[in-house]
């Protein structure tokens, strides 16, 4: 039985998915270790309103189990030589340079822990991957182990991560499936024997799927391909029910209904963010074209154009209804993070939307609840479509809504945050330019109310 679990990258996936798996299963020492010092020391702050990512419901798992058999540590080396099972939870940001530049995965960060991990072991080990990776990573990191290795075996194992983030922990307490996949040997079998064994403290086993390691990396990219098409599917229709008077709510309620297709996932929006979506079928964009197979990747590229064309047709339609110019006017902005519930702002429409109004020199005012002006200033500095000190002069970030609305000509929803449902939004129409315009991005407000209290209201799709 595994007694002693490291693993490597406390970010999104590693951070919370340990912490379960420790609050879970007392008898077993989970470590989790990162080169980030800052993100390590905010781990073990004793303020868990100070942890480095914001889900609910993860500070109480950290507090039960932080000390007692949860812990962070900058002491990579030693945390692997000690673990007998190592999971891999580093970044796989999308190519940003030489082959594959846009699409493929960076396996740099990979890499480098395999051959760390290679380096420091000296008795066998059992090694996962829990990042995102492209089909076949788990052979790439075999071959760097078994090649540069002390001689000691090592058994990969693919398990990818499901958990969506906002609701994470909900998700790792009772995930609709957890998956593994394996080397079919004797022993890649015992290999996935005890990692079911770890899940099977709290999940059912019927629930728990083993697979060979090739079909368990696909189902991932697969799964997310397949939600980020929905997402798009119902935003496609989303611009056709704007030209034909149909309310998009109205058609996915009617579809969701259908038992064969389900109500998830059909909610229209600014366009889908994250660090997942437009990663994963990048990827699977780029397997297919290295297989020579042009219509597959054409197929689920399209998914991506779509996105793209719904975000940028979002900041057109402010653009053009702010009588086609936006020059020194104050648009402001509620939500930056790519949805509820997180602080996390990787791929959100809001970096896009705020990007294209810059360029029409807006003056972007915004307020999130979680995310700071430091991350926010960085998303758009990412983008490098004008220097850091322009988009500097450009933007200005509140911490509080009323001061964002107030003498602004429109406001932009960008994050479906519980909390703007809540707003007094006579106050912010009071505080406002006239005609005073709101950009539901999310369908998250009363139409009725707005418009009763003056506003010019327009939402997706109707
Ligand atoms: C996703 C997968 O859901 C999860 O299983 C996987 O492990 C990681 O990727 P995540 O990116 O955290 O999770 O969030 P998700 O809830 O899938 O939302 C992704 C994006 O789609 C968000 O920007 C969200 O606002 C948008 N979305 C989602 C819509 O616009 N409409 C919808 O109906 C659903
Ligand atoms: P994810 O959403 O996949 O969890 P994050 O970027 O939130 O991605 O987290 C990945 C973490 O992995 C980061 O905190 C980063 O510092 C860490 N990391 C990357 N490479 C290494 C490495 N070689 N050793 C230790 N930590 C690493």
């Amino acid at each position: 039985m595994i007694k002693n679990i490291c693993c490597i990258g406390a970010g999104y996936v590693g951070g919370p998915t340990m912490a379960v798996i420790a609050k879970k299963c007392p008898h077993i020492k989970v470590t989790v270790v990162d080169l980030n010092q800052d993100r390590i020391d905010a781990w073990n702050n004793e303020d868990l309103k100070k942890l480095p990512i914001y889900e609910p419901g993860l500070d109480e798992v950290v507090q039960e189990a932080r000390g007692r058999n949860l812990f962070f540590s900058t002491e990579v080396d030693k945390a692997i030589e000690e673990a007998e099972m190592i999971f891999i939870s580093v970044n796989t940001p999308t190519k940003t340079y030489g082959v594959g530049k846009g699409m493929a995965a960076d396996l740099k960060y990979i890499e480098l822990c395999a051959r760390q991990i290679a380096r420091v072991a000296k008795e066998d080990k059992i090694v996962v991957e829990k990042s995102t990776l492209p089909v076949r990573t788990a052979q790439a990191i075999k071959n760097i182990l078994d090649h540069t290795g002390n001689g000691v075996n090592f058994q990969i194992l693919s398990n990818p991560e499901f958990l969506a983030e906002g609701t994470a922990i909900e998700d790792l307490f009772e995930p609709d499936r957890v998956l593994i996949g394996g080397d079919t040997t004797p022993e890649g079998e015992k290999a996935i024997q005890q990692l079911v064994d770890v899940y099977a403290n709290w999940v059912a086993k019927d629930n728990i799927l083993t697979t060979n390691v090739w079909s368990s990396e696909l189902s991932k990219l697969t799964a997310n391909a397949f939600l980020a098409q929905r997402v798009s599917s119902i935003n496609a229709m989303s611009e056709l029910c704007e030209k034909t008077g149909a309310d998009v709510n109205e058609v996915a309620k009617a579809i969701g209904m259908d038992s064969r297709i389900g109500p998830k996932f059909l909610k229209a929006s600014v366009g889908f963010g994250g660090s997942c979506f437009q990663k994963d079928i990048l990827n699977l964009v780029y397997i297919a074209k290295t297989y020579g197979l042009n219509e597959v990747a054409d197929y689920w590229e399209q998914v991506i154009v779509m996105n793209d064309h719904q975000k940028r047709r979002f900041a057109k339609n402010i653009i053009s209804t702010l009588y086609n110019t936006v020059s020194g006017k104050k648009i402001a902005f509620l939500g930056w993070a790519f949805k509820k519930d997180t602080n996390d702002t990787r791929e959100s429409a809001a970096i896009y939307v705020a990007d294209d109004l810059i360029s029409e020199q807006a003056i972007i005012s915004i307020f999130d609840p979680k995310v700071g002006k430091e991350q926010i200033l960085l998303d758009l500095n990412y983008l490098e479509t004008r220097s850091g000190e322009e988009n500097n002069k450009y933007v200005q970030i509140e911490s509080d809504p009323y001061k964002v609305a107030k003498d602004s000509h429109a406001i932009a929803v960008l994050t479906e945050w519980d909390e703007f449902k809540s707003y007094d939004w006579q106050k912010i129409y009071d505080s406002m330019l006239k005609p005073a315009f709101v950009f539901d991005g999310r369908n998250l407000l009363d139409k009725k109310e707005l418009e009763k209290i003056g506003f010019i209201y327009q939402t997706i799709g109707s």
